[in-house]
């Protein structure tokens, strides 16, 4: 990468990776997660994921580029240690509180990623495409929101015991 223009479009390659990786990680959650509300906020996060991801697909179409060729290895981190929770977890309201830390880690960990390309498409003159991106910093924003408020009102407490 020599210029703004190959690290952004680094960035957007590995974002694509990571939301593919978690398109295939959701369905996994959903299962284990026992409160419906949380299966809920799951399920809606994974179709939004998926559309995040053709997002991504058509802002590389813009661009002339591929979407593919990383493996973003955060993500891929990410998803091994939710997995090995999942094996851990033994009961559960333990199961639920520990899915939402483990969903929050990857949602904070998009909204860096998706921040930070905002910044380089508005600075590369990309108005629209920094839009694109907005709009799916605005959707983990609030993926996040919802997923503190089921661990602060019902879900932390229920695993207390
Ligand atoms: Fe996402």
């Amino acid at each position: 990468m020599k210029n703004l223009k190959e690290l952004f479009e680094h960035q957007l390659k590995d974002l694509y990776s990571a939301e593919s990786q978690l398109v295939v990680a959701l369905p996994k959650m959903v299962k284990n997660a026992s409160d419906s509300k949380l299966k809920n906020a799951f399920e809606s996060h994974l179709e939004e994921t998926k559309n995040q991801k053709s997002r991504l697909e058509e802002i590389c179409k813009e661009l002339n580029i591929k979407p593919t060729g990383e493996k973003c290895k955060a993500m891929e981190g990410l998803i091994k240690e939710a997995e090995s929770f999942i094996d851990e977890a033994e009961d559960k309201d333990v199961m639920n509180a520990g899915l939402i830390a483990e969903a929050q880690r990857v949602e904070h960990y998009e909204i860096s990623g998706y921040g930070t390309a905002v910044r380089f498409a508005k600075e590369l003159g990309h108005n629209d495409i920094a839009s694109k991106l907005q709009k799916t910093l605005n959707e983990e924003y609030n993926a996040d929101n919802k997923l503190d408020k089921l661990a602060e009102g019902r879900l932390n407490e229920k695993a207390k015991v």
